[in-house]
């Protein structure tokens, strides 16, 4: 039988990408998505890729959402915990919500996803992990705090799992993208983004497909050795 992934925050971004990247493989993939249903339906037309809809970082809702993916699709073999949101805004300005609300979808939705499906994956034998970092959580960047916090934690979550999984057969990795023309990265005001590119060495926003790649190299079985580690795909901006 053929292998089921679920990548959150699938349908649309690098998200999207990661799901046809996956679907290229010959993997059936389900797209989890929190929130725009006509872009989610749309994405679905389009690729043949179902879409599901829960909150991340709501425990039992992912609990229930993984559960009807396996029931719809069969056991879960590999987790992309893509989905993730920015709350922006130099510390003075940011409110307790801004903060709460980043930790529970980025970082908390990595657990509320592993807690669904890892210990299918280590009965089974065989697994695959990735969370989708930033270059943000590896150098920190300004008006961020509560980012640059759980993209920090998804790399140290990223570690701890993997020394869990890894005579389970299950690898857990992290890759840590720079900046990729997305609707995240278009959201942050023209005048800084251009001062960001200016330091990028190759010149240029990263594209969703170039980091997508990296999660099916991943993903695939050639990847079995490669666990605990973060792939940096950022344009050179930090070599890390
Ligand atoms: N380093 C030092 N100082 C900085 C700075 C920096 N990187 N950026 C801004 N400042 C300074 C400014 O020069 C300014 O100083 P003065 O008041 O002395 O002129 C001061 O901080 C205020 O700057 P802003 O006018 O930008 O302040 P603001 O409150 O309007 O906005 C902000 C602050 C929301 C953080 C805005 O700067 C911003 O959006 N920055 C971009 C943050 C960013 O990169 N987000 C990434 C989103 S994409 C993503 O996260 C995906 C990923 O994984 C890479």
């Amino acid at each position: 039988m053929g292998k089921v992934a679920i990548v959150t925050g699938g349908s649309r971004g690098i998200g999207e990408a990661i799901s046809l990247a996956l679907q290229e493989m010959g993997i059936t993939v389900a797209a989890n998505y929190a929130g725009n249903d006509e872009k989610a339906k749309a994405f679905t037309e389009r690729t043949g890729i179902a879409a599901y809809k829960w909150d991340v970082g709501d425990h039992e809702a992912t609990l229930a959402g993984c559960q009807k993916v396996a029931e719809d699709l069969g056991p879960v073999d590999i987790v992309v915990n893509n989905a993730g949101i920015t709350r922006d805004g130099v510390l003075q300005r940011m409110s307790f919500d801004d903060w709460n609300d980043v930790m529970r979808v980025n970082l908390g939705g990595c657990f509320n996803m592993a807690k669904a499906t890892f210990g299918g994956m280590r009965e089974r034998g065989w697994g695959r992990i990735v969370n989708i970092g930033s270059i943000n959580g590896q150098a920190g960047q300004y008006g961020q705090v509560n980012y640059a916090a759980a993209k920090s934690g998804i790399h140290g979550f990223t570690k701890a799992l993997a020394q869990e999984g890894a005579k389970y057969g299950v690898t857990v990795n992290a890759i840590a993208p720079g900046y990729i023309d997305t609707d995240m990265v278009a959201a942050v005001p023209p005048a800084v983004l251009e001062k960001i590119v200016a330091k990028i060495p190759v010149g240029r926003l990263g594209q969703a497909h170039e980091i997508a790649r990296g999660v099916a190299f991943l993903c695939s079985d050639d990847a079995g050795f490669v666990t605990g580690s973060t792939l940096s795909l950022n344009g050179g901006q930090h070599m890390y």
